[in-house]
């Protein structure tokens, strides 16, 4: 792997069963990068279990299984490269119950790949109001993944056929323009994840009528991000462990600023203070890490114990903010009756989860033009956008999205359901911090 590509973070989404892992899969062992004994030996596995069309996606769910494992300080997301870019796969399982997963996998992904399926029938699964393909669409927008590419997969069942690509296109085109991508900068590629067609290489065999690019070459038309390295640092735990002979070792996705060795740190809500003793990436040991760089530190001072996930990481002068309440502009993605103060649900922001209350409906937008619609309205629904007072039940680090756009992103789920999603446009401290 060259160290010296720009690394960017992708997440796969959309529908359970369109194909992400298949498709995925496929392209890593297309180039190379799954040696094509362990795909056979997935297709023995798979076979003994009749389900040969499986052994692509166990490549990744394999892995995911892996990671879950994992005692090391092995990240466990995939890696590959194309010409331009390093990337690490982050693959977000379609099932309802998983939309958690994808929110904070989008929250650390700096651009996309929305695979669906042009099947008859699961195409319109996906786009309906509770479709996963609409909803990951949404959250992934809203949780600031910029950049997207669309996989129109299982060509194959519709004979490779322009009419129902274009119809897809279409529908899908609209959606994506409503919830705020620039729809003539994306790519959308006509694919069969299962024959193989423009994955790595074009396929004019299967689809003459189209002349873009394959997925694989469509990577290195993303643009890379931003690294914010002037700001504070801040990095969201994604887990932590404890490693004989090294000592507590938090992992997470360095957001803004730079992590060096020597570096005295602050971990808050709990406010632990320690010293980074070492930082390493991939297995690499390295002297400093920057915005981007998905890591694992040894921090001394700071036992297992008093931190986990969704605590984050800052400079001792400069600590994350601790928050008491926060004003969010947000829109109702889902909502079966109406939304009054006093609503509780869960608030999902960076790695963090928390109850959180709806504490005041401050004001009813035009979800076209951002203007007020209605001053403390008594009743928010579905299709509005809003801005609201929050409070979070338990102590949790929540930034102004203007200053730390990842941090000041987020979602609301209940029994499973997102919401709603939206930015952080004011917060207030909590006492003490
Ligand atoms: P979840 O992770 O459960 O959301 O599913 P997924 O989107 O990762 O789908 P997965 O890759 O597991 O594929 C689901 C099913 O679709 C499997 O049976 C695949 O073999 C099949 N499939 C995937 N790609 C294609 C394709 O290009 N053509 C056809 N005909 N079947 C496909
Ligand atoms: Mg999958």
């Amino acid at each position: 792997m060259s160290e010296k590509k720009p690394h960017l973070n992708l997440v796969v989404i959309g529908h359970i069963d369109h194909g992400k892992s298949t498709t995925m899969g496929r392209l890593l062992y297309e180039v190379g990068a799954i040696d094509p004994r362990v795909i056979q030996q997935y297709e023995e596995e798979a076979k003994k279990l009749g389900r040969e069309s499986f052994k692509y996606a166990w490549v990744l769910d394999r892995l995911k299984e892996e990671r879950e494992r994992g005692i090391t300080i092995d990240l466990g997301f995939y890696k590959f490269e194309t010409k331009k870019y390093f990337f690490t796969l982050i693959d977000a399982p379609g099932h309802r119950d998983f939309v958690k997963n994808m929110i904070t996998g989008a929250s650390q992904a700096d651009c996309a790949v929305l695979v669906v399926s042009a099947k008859e029938g699961e195409f319109e699964a996906g786009i309906s109001p509770a479709g996963q393909t609409r909803e990951h669409v949404f959250l992934a927008k809203t949780m600031g993944v910029d950049q997207l590419i669309v996989a129109i997969n299982k060509m194959d069942t519709v004979n490779y056929s322009k009419e129902r690509y274009e119809e897809i296109k279409n529908q899908l085109s609209r959606l994506l323009r409503m919830v705020g991508y620039k729809v003539e900068e994306i790519h959308f590629i006509p694919i069969s994840a299962w024959e193989g067609v423009n994955i790595a290489k074009r396929s004019p065999d299967k689809t003459p009528w189209y002349n873009g690019p394959s997925l694989y070459e469509a990577f290195d038309d993303f643009k890379e991000p931003p690294r914010p390295v002037d700001k504070p640092l801040r990095i969201p735990i994604q887990d932590v462990y404890s490693i004989k002979g090294v000592g507590t070792v938090p992992v997470g996705r360095v957001e803004t600023g730079v992590l060096r060795v020597g570096d005295k740190v602050i971990i808050n809500p709990p406010k632990a203070v320690g010293e980074v003793k070492s930082i390493e990436t991939h297995h690499t040991p390295i002297p400093e890490a920057i915005p981007g760089d998905n890591i694992g530190f040894n921090v001394k001072g700071v036992e297992k114990s008093q931190i986990r996930r969704g605590d984050v990481v800052g400079p001792v002068n400069n600590p994350p903010t601790v928050v008491d309440e926060f004003i969010g502009r947000i829109f109702v993605l889902f909502h079966p009756t109406a939304i009054a103060a006093g609503y509780t649900p869960v608030l999902h922001i960076h790695t963090a989860t928390v109850p959180v209350t709806f504490e005041e409906l401050l004001q009813k937008l035009d979800p076209r033009t951002g203007s007020v619609a209605e001053e403390k309205p008594q009743y928010i629904k579905q299709g509005d956008s809003a801005i609201v007072r929050f409070k979070p039940r338990k102590p949790v680090v929540v930034e102004k999205y203007s200053e730390f756009p990842p941090l000041g992103r987020f979602a609301v789920r209940d029994s499973g359901r997102t919401i709603a999603a939206g930015v952080v446009i004011d917060v207030r401290k909590a006492e003490g911090y």
